[in-house]
């Protein structure tokens, strides 16, 4: 469907809108006057929200119901993405976790959750880079995770799944530099949601207050650091100098890896 009358700032598509983080993202580029498009699959909830945006701040809030884990409902999201030249934005949120053990967790739900959080993800990003590429202009925002960053045996296919994410996303960024197309990294510690109901296995009462932040900071952060023009944004942590050195230290490794012949340390002469 093309917008006759683009928005200035065009149209962002947010995915997983009907709540927690992807809500409020719905709600704040409402604010700034996107236009929108909601994607997930409670279409009760997202009429609501559209209604409520529309309503509060005089933009279009269109409801595309989709389950982004099945494909029809992500080759629907493709298309409204690649057929509208007014997509300016694509917030790349829909996603869930599963706190249980590799045993406890049913085959299924594990290959659901990874066509969500990583296929789903990849493709939307393609198409939203092609869109982006043909405009000349664009911004896609994925929202990874505080786990993908290091292994923790309580995720252990959510936490990979968002390592995806963390390398995937800045894979991207190396590929649209110094083009008009930016893409951000959103790393969310942890954030008070209906996820940690989706996710099982641990509940969200039982954390320590102090570590949790509302969706609401997380999102206000995420886009502060948006408009900063960070590659990647970690709303919750306060000592940035650890992100520096886990990329100076994930680029040495990669580096140090092409050395051509076995290490000293296995005694190895030719
Ligand atoms: N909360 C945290 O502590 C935390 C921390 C780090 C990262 N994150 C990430 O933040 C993102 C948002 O999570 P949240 O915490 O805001 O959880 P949430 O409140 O449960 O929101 C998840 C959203 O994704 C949608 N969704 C789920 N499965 C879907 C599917 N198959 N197709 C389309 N949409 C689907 C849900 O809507 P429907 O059910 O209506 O489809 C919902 O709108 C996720 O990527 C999550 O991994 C969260």
């Amino acid at each position: 469907m093309s917008n006759s009358h683009p928005h200035k700032l065009g149209t962002a598509i947010v995915t997983g809108a009907s709540s927690g983080i992807g809500k409020v993202y719905a709600d704040r580029l409402a604010a700034r006057g996107y236009d929108l498009v909601l994607v997930a699959r409670r279409a009760d909830r997202l009429n609501q929200i559209a209604d409520d945006l529309e309503k509060r701040f005089s933009i279009r809030a269109e409801v595309l119901v989709a389950d982004l884990a099945e494909p029809a409902g992500l080759s629907a999201t493709i298309e409204r993405i690649s057929s509208d030249p007014s997509v300016s934005l694509l917030v790349n949120n829909a996603g869930y976790s599963i706190l249980k053990t590799l045993a406890e967790t049913p085959d299924d739900l594990f290959t659901n959750m990874i066509a969500l959080n990583i296929t789903a993800l990849t493709a939307l990003s393609k198409a939203a880079l092609g869109r982006f590429q043909q405009n000349g202009s664009g911004t896609i925002v994925n929202v990874g995770s505080g786990v993908g960053f290091a292994p923790l045996s309580m995720v252990p296919i959510y936490g990979p799944t968002k390592a995806y994410v963390l390398q995937f996303t800045q894979i991207l960024q190396q590929q649209v530099a110094g083009t008009g197309i930016r893409v951000q990294l959103v790393v969310p510690g942890a954030v008070v949601s209906e996820g940690w109901d989706v996710a099982g296995g641990a509940s969200l009462d039982a954390l320590d207050p102090s570590i949790v932040m509302t969706t609401e900071d997380c999102v206000d952060a995420a886009l502060a650091g948006l408009d900063d023009g960070e590659l990647i944004t970690a709303p919750s942590l306060q000592d940035e100098t650890l992100l520096r050195n886990y990329e100076a230290a994930s680029g040495l490794l990669l580096q140090g890896m092409f050395a051509g012949k076995p290490a000293d340390r296995y005694g190895i002469k030719r």
